[in-house]
């Protein structure tokens, strides 16, 4: 393939179609040719006098584009350093905004240029991809073992005795039943303390934070966020328009340094029962230490317990919430890994104090979720369906786990390890330093393997470890030995 030269490209494409000025026709072009991936992360851009010189426009202008890329995170600047292409995609999975080749203006449109700033940041740190299937994808429960006749015969038996309360505009906080049913399993196998009325019903975690965000705290609050971390948790948060202070974690889980500590944010999102994506427990200490913490300096603390219940060798950790004497702590969980991520159910656990404001914000905004669902839902738990599917997918994961590390093992030895193996739905091949895993993810996809890269998970690239993302649950032995075949020939090329 031919090497992309910016400005030969700009070169063709700057002459005005419009009358837009020259600032604007540049400004979308050097967006276009960074969405468009023919700018690569790491590409250096002209500098501003070579570039101002071939396109005939004042410096200045160069200049102020620059900035504006700069400010909008398309790049990165320093003084005497150049300006940078930055990685605007977490991973290199399909474009989300799928680019329409023989239309570039509506390509342009729809990759956000018509957005506000915080449309656009968000639109440019998308996580999500329209791969959910397949090896290696992460964060996927194998919904082909979805208990469907169980569940179809409670929502027969429900859609038959006429449930017209159901169908009706419903309390704030969701469907009453379903909010005692998760109260009482969260007490008993998470030992979260709650009463119905403190369980508000989400769509699943993401709306869970993003509610907490808005009610919570406002535009410029910091917050402090686990490095690494989710990518959803980051930009739910950033598009919320809050400062997001990377705190690292250490094999305890999340560490504060002395000067992080002197500035106390207003709110802590931290998964302490797997931490994500590395995967370890926060030691008892820390709890402790975040506890007081929060208690002393008035934040809250979001707890995200997103897939606790798949732990292959001990027993499940019980939650923050449960040791939380000074109600500071939320309790975001879901049904996304439990049972399948298309239910779109998930709940809050908030503080008695915020219980009323939760729930009619909740109802206020989103309206109070999908009662047929829910009811449906609170049937299967209090049935002890719910506990008897994760007794059963729990075994069929854990073997699955196993056969991804023995073939880890078959392909490298010892000579790569494995992280976070203990628990959840994926694990993490480390890859020696220097490897670029976003490499490998891109010469993996090409071969229809699907996996993430650790790296793109740390807010601060420079200090991220080398990895890649590896989703087991949802892929059966047959799929995963072939697959993993395959990801060992791109690993191999690149060590
Ligand atoms: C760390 C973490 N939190 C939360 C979620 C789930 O979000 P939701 O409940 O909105 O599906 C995920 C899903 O991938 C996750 O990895």
């Amino acid at each position: 393939m031919e090497a992309f030269i910016l400005s030969e490209w700009l070169q063709q494409h700057f002459a005005p179609s419009d009358d837009s000025p020259a600032y604007h026709r540049l400004y979308r072009l050097i967006c276009r040719a960074i969405l468009e991936g023919r700018l690569a992360a790491g590409a250096r851009l002209p500098s501003t006098r070579d570039l101002a010189a071939e396109l005939g426009i004042a410096r200045n202008t160069v200049l102020q584009v620059y900035d504006q890329l700069a400010e909008e995170g398309y790049v990165n600047a320093g003084v005497g350093r150049g300006t940078y292409v930055e990685d605007i995609r977490l991973d290199l999975l399909e474009p989300a905004i799928d680019a329409d080749k023989d239309d570039p203006a509506a390509a342009l449109a729809a990759a956000g240029h018509d957005l506000s700033h915080r449309g656009r940041r968000l639109v440019s740190g998308l996580g999500f991809s329209n791969r959910q299937a397949g090896a290696f994808m992460p964060g996927i429960p194998d919904v082909r073992e979805f208990p469907l006749k169980t569940w179809s015969r409670i929502q027969n038996r429900q859609w038959r005795s006429g449930p017209w309360d159901l169908m009706r505009y419903a309390p704030a906080g969701g469907y009453g039943p379903l909010r005692q049913a998760i109260s009482d399993y969260l007490g008993s196998v998470r030992s979260v303390r709650s009463t119905a009325q403190q369980v508000v019903m989400t769509t699943g975690i993401h709306q869970g934070i993003d509610v907490a965000a808005r009610l919570l705290c406002d535009p410029g609050d910091t917050v402090w966020i686990e490095e690494p971390a989710y990518w959803g948790v980051r930009n739910l948060l950033t598009s919320s328009g809050l400062n997001l202070v990377p705190i690292r974690v250490d094999d305890e889980g999340i560490w504060p340094g002395e000067a992080e500590r002197a500035r106390p944010p207003r709110l802590i999102v931290v998964a302490p029962s797997h931490q994500y994506p590395l995967g370890m427990v926060m030691s008892l200490a820390r709890r402790h230490m975040l506890l007081d913490y929060a208690r002393q300096f008035s934040c809250w603390i979001l707890e995200d317990d997103y897939d606790s219940e798949f732990r292959y060798d001990t027993r499940p950790l019980s939650s923050l919430q449960g040791m939380d004497e000074a109600g500071r702590v939320l309790y975001a969980g879901s049904f996304s890994k439990t049972l399948c991520p298309g239910l779109r159910v998930g709940f809050l656990v908030v503080p008695q104090t915020l219980a009323g404001a939760f729930a009619d914000s909740v109802a206020e905004l989103y309206r109070e979720g999908n009662m047929m669902t829910h009811a449906v839902l609170a049937d299967f738990i209090r049935e002890g369906h719910l506990s008897s599917h994760i007794r059963r997918v729990r075994r069929r994961y854990a073997e699955r786990r196993d056969c991804l590390i023995e073939e880890i093992r078959r392909h490298f030895g010892d000579a790569l390890d494995v992280v976070g193996g203990e628990a959840g739905l994926h694990l993490i091949l480390a890859l020696p330093d220097g490897v670029d895993d976003t490499l490998v993810v891109r010469d993996a996809l090409q071969e229809n393997v699907v996996t993430r890269a650790l790296s793109t998970y740390y807010t601060e690239r420079e200090n991220a470890r080398p990895g890649l993302l590896l989703g087991y649950a949802g892929v059966t032995p047959d799929e995963i030995r072939p697959a993993f075949d395959t990801l060992a020939r791109v690993i191999g090329a690149y060590l």
